[in-house]
Formats: C-alpha cells, structure tokens, sequence
C-alpha cells in the first residue's frame, strides 16, 4: 500500500514535471497561436508569439521603468504561475452583434526580482486571434506610491512589414494615415506631414495605435490596448533596421509617464492577428479585455441618429459665435455691447429649422452647437473660464426650443466645448449636468480643442485618461449619454462604460470643410486602425460635396462620391450616427436621404464581407429585431467591381434590395454627386453585383418583401 502510494507520487511528479517543463507555452483555444515566456540568463521577462506555426513576434522584452528606483527589468525569477480558461458569452447594450463570445486561455506569473525582493506579475490571454498581456504590481512592502517612468513591452516583429500609421502625438490622432513600410517610418520634431499644427509633442519615431500592418506573407496585424484606465496612452517606438516597435508612455507635466499606487495594473497590450483581413476587422477580443459595465439599469441608453446645427459653422456658412467682435466675459454679459452676426447658426429660428426637419424625418436627435456663451474667446488662447455651460446666448430662446423639441417628439442634443481646461469643466460638470437634465437634454457632445488645462498635460496622458473616464462615470450617474471630441482613442471602454456611445479620436469629415481633406482612402483604413477602439462619431452624409456653394473660391471639398457618404453609415460603426449635411441638402436629394432615414444605428449582426487596408471595405449588418439587412461597401481612389454573395440573408425569404450607387460616370472628384437607385428582389442564394465609382462607393437596404 505504501508502496503503491509512492509511485503514485513518483508517477504525478513525473507528470507535473513534465508539465513544468512546458508550462511556459500557452496556447490559444483552437491552437493557432502560441505564446512561449521565459526568462532569460539575467531574468529578463520575454515571451514570443507563433501563428499557425509562424513565428510573428520574435524574443520581445516586458519590464517597467520606475522613477528613483531600480527598473522592474531583470533580475526576476518565477515564483508561480497560475493558469485559466475562460468561454462564455455576453451580450453588449448595444453593438455590431447581439452576443459577443469570450474564449481564452490565460497564464498569470508571479516574478520576483531577487535584488529588490519586489513582485510584479504578468498576465497573459490568448484568444484565437490575438495576445494580450498585462503587468500587475500587487501590494507589498517597499511599494504602495511610485512614479513609473516608462513601459519597457517590446513587439520585436519579423520582418519589414507594411504599416499603416500617423505619428504618435500625445494630443492628438487627427492625421491622415501613412502607408509605408516599417523601414519607412519617420517621424521627428520637424515632420508633421503639413497638417494643421496642433501640439507637436512627439516623440521620436513613435506612432499612434491602433497600428495596422500587414505582413508579406498574407497576415494582418493590429496592435493597440483594451482597458486603458489610471495610465496614460502608449505609442510604438519604431526601430527602422531591427522591426523591433518598443512602447512609450505619454509624458504629464512632471516629465514622468504615471503616478500609481499598488495594487496597480496596467492596460492590456493587445496584438490581433489573422490571415483573413475580414477576421481582423470584426475582433472583439479588445471588447473581450474590458470589464463588464456595473449599472442596473440600461434602458435609458438609446442609440441614435441625429442631425445638426453643425456643418453649416465648418463650411463657413454661420458661426458658433454670437458677436464676433465682443469682448464676452463669463457672468457679466453686457448683450448690449455685442453686435450680433447675422450668422449666428445657434439662433432659435434656424434650430427650429432643424427640429421640424429632424421630425419630418424620424431621425431622433438635434444637436446645437455655439448656444452658449464663451464661442468668442475659445479658439488658441489656453485659456481657463472659456465657458460656463449654462448661459445661452440671447437669441438661442432656451424655453421655447425645449417646447418645440418636446411637441416635436425629437431630443436636443447638448454640445459641451471644454476648449480643452479639464479643470474648469470638472468644476462646473454637476452644474451642467442638471442644467442638461432641467431643460430636457439626455446626450452631450464634449470636445477638448486646444492646449490642456492642468498646464502640462496632454490629451493623452494620464490625468486625462482619468478626466475622460470620471466625466462617463458621472455622465451615468446623471443618465446622460456622451459623444466625445478629441479625447485620447478608445480601447474598448464602451463596454465598461455603455452610456459613452462615440467618440471621434481621429480624423473626421469635418476636415474636409476647411483643410486639404481626407483622402479617399482614408475611410477604408479606419476599420483596420482607429476603429479597433471602438465607435467613431465620423459625421458622414454629406450630400453638397462641392463647398464652393457656400463661398466664392473656397476650394475645399468633400473628397468621396455621395453614394460613398451612405455606405459610411454602415461601413463606420457608431451607436450615433450624425445625418452632417444641411437640411436643404437633402431636402433637394430625398430619395438618397431615405437610405440615411432606413438606416439603424444599433445591430444584432455583422458580416465583414471583404476589406484591404487602403483599399475597399464592406460590411452588412442586420438590424436589431428584425430581418432587414444594410450594406455599405466603399473604395478608394480607385473604382471596383463586386459580385457580393448574399449568403448572410435568411436562406428561403425574399428581400426587395435598394441599391443607392455610384452613376457609371460618377468619380469623387470630377462628379461626385451622381447616384443612381435601383430596386431588386433577391434571396440568400443570389450574388449582387455592384460598381464603385474611384473614391466612391454604394449602400444597399434589404428589407422582407
Ligand atoms: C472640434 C469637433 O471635432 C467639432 O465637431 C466641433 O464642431 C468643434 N470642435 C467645435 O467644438
Ligand atoms: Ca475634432
């Protein structure tokens, strides 16, 4: 007996020891990938990541660098390592898809590092598309506040890959995106790629994530990061020769990169890779990462379109201002000092222009821009006590336009420019909040132009992060919804926060209004970069493409066709979805505009059907509830042929198909504007053949017949 007990324990311990001797390799669910830590001869954490047997990140270093203390880099050993598994679905508020599956393998390891006798853990999870891996500080002696210098992650990749990137600036992602090799990518002090100035606070070399790449060999790559709270946004340091991409922190105005205190965790760095550029687009593994949201009560949170007093300010046609030559202080508004501009767009007249059209039309929400007080003094001066929230300017007739909304059955939407002073906003946020609240409003839009106030700050840097996340957290308190303007770009923190709907982080239509533009390319890269993060509030629908209409010689333009700006509806994801061009616009096109109307904003399924960076996407989504399917499909400057399956329709039903495309002769920039409707009756076993314009594209409804 006693005997056979200790070979039982001689067979287990052979057991185990093999297992040991293995138990740095984590696989994903279904094996396709395959990452193997280990540490090397001085202790250096690494780890390596293999997909479908090919090597994809080489031996890449993680560490810490702390501030006056010895860098948590080498040195450690393993003291335990801890293994989880993990699949089970949930369901989004809102989304691309109805249920969302969680399945991944995990591997914490506790290290130690002899000479400091300090703890740090690395987490790691493997999904069949992608790693993700994180540091945790736990509480112990020597460590509960300290100042991290820098993160030390390394992505060592394997060879001169394409990359699709902008420069990693920490206050803002509103670039147009180069495409270059990993060899060719420059970015100094001196480089801004003649765009608009905005801070020019890089740092050598580095760049934005969500970085796409994709690989000679057929394998799309996106790194970025899921969960980024208490931490600053990190950018990739790339090395030219080596391929190696190394993280930086963004700096606060201490010159450090975050003040934590233990128990600390950092955001999860995620690197999703397929072979199927379609798979990459439709991940969810960054949604997967962020924790659930903890409300008890969803059902104020009501995804929408809305229309706006809005582009009209871009295209120069009115502005947010009440009187351009005023001299405006917050409290002691002399209205008698001002001369109004004829121009004013916020004045009650032309809101109630939009409301009746918004009705019209069923499109559910109204947003006003420059109703109050602060639009004279807001632009360039970094300056404090721009704005108060709650004081309209005299012609915007607060009163009367909560009436008209309210018998209009359409929501106000409120518009929130910080002109980037973080502290006066948090001062006056409870304020506006029931001021919000008191005259009917249920969604803001924020916006952070400018400088940061705290002085120092950037927009990506810690004490941001924590503004951004505190303003959702108090925004739910209130049951108020945000759409939110240069912010630093999402990492999946819907999920967390459900009642933060948009965000923009990246470059939108408006820049089509007043800079050279964005190139049509640009929304077909999109899917693969920013939109990673979460939904973007792009703005699209413009139907007057040329602006010259609005001023003799203004030469900007919207650079896609308009069948392009439909099929944005569908191929840029957001729970809120703006309708941006005038009323009149679409008053002239209505039969264009009743795609925009058909069009939901919420979904309970999406199929990537094809996608190529830099060149075309397409995507169908079916409505929340019911059978009815939308596509949008959009290309750069060059035009395209699709026969697209209809595979993803209910097999054995009839849908009639609206197709809004591109005339044969329509062409972003010689006639953009030229569209044609068809009708068709098709079913699941039939392909749709369609035709995209160069930087044009095509929307397509299928609704049961
Ligand atoms: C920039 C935002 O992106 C835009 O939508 C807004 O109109 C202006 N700031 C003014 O707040
Ligand atoms: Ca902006």
């Amino acid at each position: 007996m006693r005997r056979n007990t200790f070979i039982f324990n001689l067979l287990l311990c052979a057991f185990l020891c093999a297992v040991s001797t293995d138990a740095q390799t984590l696989r994903s669910p279904n094996g396709s990938l395959v990452m193997d830590f280990s540490l090397t001869r001085t202790g250096e954490p690494t780890y390596r990541l293999s997909f479908k047997g090919k090597p994809v990140i080489k031996e890449s270093k993680l560490g810490l660098v702390l501030k006056d203390a010895p860098a948590l880099r080498a040195g450690f050993t393993k003291v335990t390592e801890g293994r989880q598994s993990r699949d089970e679905t949930w369901e989004p508020v809102w989304g691309e898809v109805r249920v969302i599956r969680d399945r991944h393998n995990e591997m914490s390891l506790v290290l130690r590092q002899a000479s400091t006798a300090r703890f740090m853990i690395v987490r790691f999870r493997l999904f069949d598309d992608g790693l993700a891996f994180r540091y945790e500080l736990p509480d112990q002696p020597g460590l509960q506040s300290f100042v991290l210098d820098d993160e030390l992650t390394e992505f060592n990749l394997t060879a001169d890959h394409r990359a699709f990137w902008m420069p990693g600036d920490y206050d803002t992602n509103e670039y147009s995106y180069n495409t270059t090799r990993l060899s060719g990518v420059v970015v100094g002090k001196a480089r801004n790629n003649g765009e608009i100035n905005f801070s020019r606070q890089f740092y050598e070399n580095a760049v934005q994530t969500p970085l796409a790449l994709k690989t000679d060999d057929g394998l799309y790559i996106s790194i970025h990061e899921a969960a980024l709270k208490d931490y600053p946004a990190y950018y990739l340091v790339v090395n030219r020769v080596t391929f190696r991409l190394t993280s930086h922190l963004a700096r606060n105005s201490q010159g450090s990169a975050a003040f934590l205190n233990t128990p600390a965790q950092t955001p999860w760095r995620t690197f999703i890779v397929s072979d199927k550029a379609v798979d990459l687009v439709a991940s969810k593994t960054i949604l997967n990462l962020n924790e659930p949201h903890s409300l008890t009560d969803t059902a104020w949170i009501r995804p929408r379109k809305f229309v706006g007093v809005w582009w009209e300010m871009h295209v120069g046609r009115s502005s947010w201002e009440y009187g351009a030559t005023a001299n405006v202080k917050l409290g002691e508004t002399d209205w008698s000092s001002l001369r109004p501009t004829l121009t004013h767009g916020a004045n009650t007249e032309n809101v109630k222009r939009y409301i009746d059209f918004a009705a019209k039309h069923g499109i559910e929400g109204v947003l006003v821009e420059g109703w109050n007080v602060g639009w004279e003094d807001w632009y360039g001066k970094w300056k404090e006590n721009v704005f108060d929230f709650v004081t309209p300017y005299p012609d915007f007739d607060l009163e009367e336009l909560k009436r008209h909304a309210a018998a209009s059955g359409v929501k106000l939407i409120m518009h929130h420019e910080t002109s980037a002073s973080a502290t006066n906003y948090e001062r006056r946020l409870g304020e506006a909040f029931a001021f919000m609240k008191k005259h009917g409003y249920d969604t803001v839009k924020t916006g952070y132009v400018g400088r940061i106030i705290p002085r120092g700050e950037t927009h990506d840097g810690q004490w941001m992060v924590n503004h951004y996340n505190w303003v959702a957290e108090r925004a739910a308190e209130s049951r108020i919804m945000l759409n939110v303007h240069e912010a630093v770009r999402p990492t999946g923190l819907h999920r967390t926060y459900p009642n933060w709907l948009s965000s923009e982080s990246a470059r939108g239509n408006e820049f089509n209004a007043w800079s050279v533009g964005n190139l049509p390319e640009h929304e077909t890269i999109l899917p693969f970069t920013r939109l990673m993060g979460g939904p973007m509030d792009y703005t699209p629908g413009i139907f007057q493409l040329d602006l010259g209409v609005y001023r003799e010689g203004k030469k900007e333009r919207v650079r896609t066709t308009l069948a392009k700006q439909l099929a944005l509806f569908v191929t840029i994801y957001s729970p809120m979805q703006m309708a941006a061009d005038l009323p009149e616009n679409y008053e002239r096109s209505l039969d264009a505009f009743q795609f925009i109307k058909d069009v939901p904003v919420d979904w309970d399924d999406t199929v990537v059907v094809n996608a190529e960076p830099g060149d075309f996407v397409t995507v169908a989504r079916r409505a929340k509830g019911r059978d009815e399917w939308y596509l949008g499909s959009i290309t750069d400057e060059n035009g395209r042929q699709w026969n697209i399956p209809l595979t993803f329709l209910t097999p054995g039903r009839e849908y009639i198909a609206t197709v809004y495309r591109d005339a044969d002769d329509a062409h972003w920039e010689k006639n953009p504007a030229k569209y044609v409707i068809e009708r068709l009756t098709v079913n699941s076993s039939m392909s749709l053949p369609l035709a995209l314009a160069p930087g044009g594209g095509a929307a397509v409804s299928f609704k049961l017949r």
